[in-house]
């Protein structure tokens, strides 16, 4: 009998390329009991199934224990930090998405075109006039920045201290025991929560049409949105609109060099576009899983996993099970008929709400990058940003 694999997101190799690990995960032992205490779903099946079962996400994320303890000793308050629809069960998480769904439904996005077009333009200006590049730095993380500032209404900001802030407090998504790590998490926390006190307070003083006024007048109206809420949903849209989406641009764009014939087909084939983006999303999804916990006890295959769980959805393995995908589960194929399928954006109650507008800017960015720059290149060493769960490249060297 062949011996189980166990989820160990510190192997060699994982960084650059976790998905031969995972189908070992899933050959061998597919609802994994791990020996830190939670469980790790691989299968496409399961992990559709766990994430429309409606389970808990409340006090679900694997730092929030030590980070917690941080809090206390530091005599700080973390309720600005769990309050955002993310880690809200009902009725809460119902109230609170309602709030924000009408800015985010496919229709209020189409209208964005124009804008986020322009964005996209002025990044590529800044790639034809320079010599060679860093695509994160000039496309991959200042488009989704500026597209979610410009929804929310927000003042110009320090990009570099904010991105370092998100870029530490999103590592509280994956599983954490350096005590040096979960202390700077905790910094990062409590100053994101101080700079998104101090946004609000402008905002309050100058008001516009956007969507961080329509939240503050959400929360003088009374008891739709305490204080705590309003601070928390602004940085969940914040942290959430672009921590993700810059996955999206730049493991794209890898993929799409390391695979020159898919490369001409986009660029032959402009219409492929839409297409493209659900299989690059597939192909190296940029969240890589996401987490629940049981309520009730719950049967997966022939496990039985006791109520109060800790349970850890794969979505990058899910999108490479070749049960669901067929024997080309692990080539991109920007032709996938169902590419959609991809759980790259999770799926029931808490399926991603920026799910048009990543599409939208994925589309943009990479499209019409493509076009312009028919002979794109590296031009160096790809990074990647060392990230368990939020796993994209970090710096990717280009010339046109
Ligand atoms: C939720 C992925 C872009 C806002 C989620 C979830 C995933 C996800 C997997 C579900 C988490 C869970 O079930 O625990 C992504 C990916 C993106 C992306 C891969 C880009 C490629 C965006 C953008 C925004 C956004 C651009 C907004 C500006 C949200 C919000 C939720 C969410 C508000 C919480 C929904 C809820 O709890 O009901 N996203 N996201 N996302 N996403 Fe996204």
């Amino acid at each position: 009998m062949t011996e189980a694999a166990v989820f160990n997101p510190v192997a060699d190799g994982f960084a650059a390329n976790p998905y031969p690990h995972y189908r070992e995960l899933r050959d061998t032992d597919p609802v994994q009991e791990h020996p830190l205490g939670f469980w790790f779903l691989s299968h496409y099946d399961d992990v559709t199934r766990l994430l429309r079962a409606g389970l808990s996400v409340e006090d679900r994320n694997l730092a929030d224990g030590p980070v917690r303890a941080q809090y206390e000793a530091l005599g700080a308050d973390r309720a600005p930090l769990v309050a955002s629809m993310l880690d809200r069960d009902p009725p809460d998480h119902t109230r609170l998405r309602s709030l924000v769904a009408k800015v985010f439904t496919p229709r209020a996005i189409a209208a964005l075109e124009p804008m986020v077009t322009d964005l996209v333009d002025a990044s590529l200006d800044r790639i034809a006039d320079g010599g060679p590049v860093d695509l994160v730095d000039e496309l991959a993380f200042p488009l989704p920045f500026a597209v979610i500032s410009t929804m929310l209404g927000t003042p110009p900001t320090d990009q570099t201290r904010l991105r370092e802030l998100t870029g530490t407090l999103v590592r509280s998504l994956e599983v954490v025991t350096d005590p040096d790590v979960i202390r700077a998490i905790t910094e990062a926390e409590i100053a994101l929560a101080e700079m998104t006190r101090d946004i609000v307070e402008w905002k309050r003083a100058n008001p516009a049409d956007d969507l961080l006024t329509a939240l503050i007048a959400a929360e003088q109206d009374g008891d739709r949105l305490s204080d705590d809420e309003l601070i928390a949903q602004v940085l969940l849209l914040y942290v959430a609109g672009h921590e993700t989406t810059v996955n999206l641009i730049a493991n794209g764009v890898v993929a799409l060099l390391a695979n020159p014939e898919q490369f001409d087909l986009l660029r032959t084939r402009p219409d492929l576009a839409p297409n493209a983006v659900e299989e690059l999303l597939r192909y190296d999804s940029p969240v890589q899983q996401t987490r629940r916990i049981t309520t009730a006890p719950l049967t997966i295959r022939d496990r039985d996993i006791p109520a109060g769980s800790f349970i850890i959805a794969c979505l990058g393995s899910a999108n490479h099970d070749e049960r669901f995908w067929g024997p080309t589960a692990d080539s991109l194929d920007l032709e996938r008929q169902n590419a959609h399928r991809h759980l790259s954006f999770g799926a029931g109650p808490h399926h991603c709400l920026g799910a048009a507008l990543a599409r939208l800017e994925g589309r943009l960015a990479i499209g019409r990058l493509v076009s312009r720059f028919p002979n794109l290149a590296l031009d160096g060493d790809v990074r990647w940003n060392g990230r368990l769960n939020l796993r994209g490249a970090s710096s990717v060297p280009i010339r046109g």
